[in-house]
């Protein structure tokens, strides 16, 4: 690299290294079956009809995307009916992708993005990858967004708003009201973000809708994920819901052929699987209830999550110790320091025999430290 002219700005940002397999854990600490709690990932495994469209698919994967691209937005269209178009939709590989590509189209030449410091890490590593500055804004002591203060942050160099609900690492929901005083206070350079990867699991009928803004033409991109509900995070594939013109423009930063066909048409059939969809709901919205209740019988406080993970807030036991003794008895949990919560783990709701297993593993992990759990 000497004599190359390096970007200073992009040094900032923190090389992604890939978490490990429950595989690699399992062989380095000789463990037997170690269970996958830490990515929010679906139990259930895959949508079947996904799966099947992905084998149809396979004798083709010499050839480059075709037109599965469009028919993806076109069932798109029909899931969602009532005024969305092929032209408010933006396919990318995952959600991730199309994050991407809005920080791309609006931190061109410096500017701002906000968000609250308790979020998903991506929203601030992509800003400042384009060369932006992220604005923090500490969340209320209830953990929630404090959107009066973020509408406060916003200046003549805001590009963009991230918003995440359910928010990842707690969980938590954005209401409509409280969206609705925020959204019009906006002024008008500013476009909003609403990152719904887990919108799926929402049982709570005061969760923001956001694609009412996106239907009121507003500046406003929803963006959603086939990783989780539908079970195809393997795939990367994802996408983005706005107002036709605000597509237009984000469309000029899609390079060719970059979201395969394979993944295109498994998204596209697991639209179609509704048993597939309505069972990986409610086995999260059943087992998200046993795990709150278990944890807070055991006296650990844990948020009421809306999406398919639980954060546990202060435990009685140093985080990185806590999240050490589940690994060294096969189970991954998160810990939450990067995500601006150094006193939280976030675990992964599974089928009832690994939250059983989970749940196991943290008594004996807590009582080997003496902690006694209430
Ligand atoms: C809030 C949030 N957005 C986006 C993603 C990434 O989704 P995808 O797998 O579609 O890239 C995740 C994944 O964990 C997430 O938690």
């Amino acid at each position: 690299m000497n004599g190359l002219r390096l970007n200073p700005q992009l040094l900032r940002v923190p090389l992604y290294i890939a978490g490990k397999s429950a595989e690699q854990v399992s062989q380095e600490l000789g463990l037997g079956e170690v269970l996958k709690l830490c990515s929010n990932e679906n139990p259930l495994g895959s949508s079947p009809m996904a799966i099947a469209a992905l084998r149809d698919m396979l004798p083709k994967a010499h050839r480059y995307p075709g037109i599965a691209e469009r028919e993806l937005r076109s069932g798109l269209v029909t899931y969602y009916r009532n005024g969305l178009t092929e032209q408010h939709i933006i396919v990318g590989s995952g959600a991730t992708d199309v994050l991407r590509i809005v920080a791309q189209a609006f931190i061109f030449d410096g500017g701002e993005a906000v968000m609250c410091r308790v979020t998903f890490p991506l929203f601030a590593l992509l800003t400042t990858m384009y060369g932006g500055r992220a604005i923090r804004v500490d969340p209320r002591p209830d953990y929630r967004f404090d959107l009066p203060a973020m509408a406060d942050a916003i200046t003549a160099q805001t590009r963009i708003v991230w918003l995440c609900s359910p928010n990842n690492p707690t969980g938590l929901v954005l209401s409509q009201a409280e969206v609705d005083e925020f959204i019009e206070s906006l002024p008008e350079h500013v476009v909003v973000v609403f990152d719904e990867a887990y919108c799926d699991y929402v049982t709570d009928p005061n969760c923001v809708d956001s694609l009412q803004y996106v239907r009121q033409g507003r500046n406003v991109v929803t963006v959603r994920s086939f990783s989780k509900s539908a079970g195809l995070a393997n795939l990367r594939i994802g996408y983005g819901i706005a107002p036709p013109d605000l597509i237009e423009y984000l469309m000029h930063t899609v390079l060719p052929f970059s979201t395969g066909a394979l993944a295109m048409v498994a998204a596209r059939a697991s639209l179609d699987d509704r048993t597939f969809r309505r069972r990986s709901r409610e086995l999260v919205q059943q087992e998200r209830a046993f795990l709150f209740a278990r944890l807070s019988e055991m006296g650990l406080t844990c948020l009421p999550s809306q999406a398919n993970f639980l954060l546990v807030v202060d435990p009685p036991l140093d985080v990185p110790a806590l999240v050490d003794a589940l690994l060294h008895q096969g189970v991954i949990v998160r810990p939450m320091a990067g995500f601006g919560l150094p006193n939280a783990f976030r675990v992964t709701v599974g089928l009832r025999e690994q939250n059983e297993r989970f749940l196991a593993a943290l008594r004996t992990a807590l009582a080997e430290a003496s902690v006694t759990p209430a």
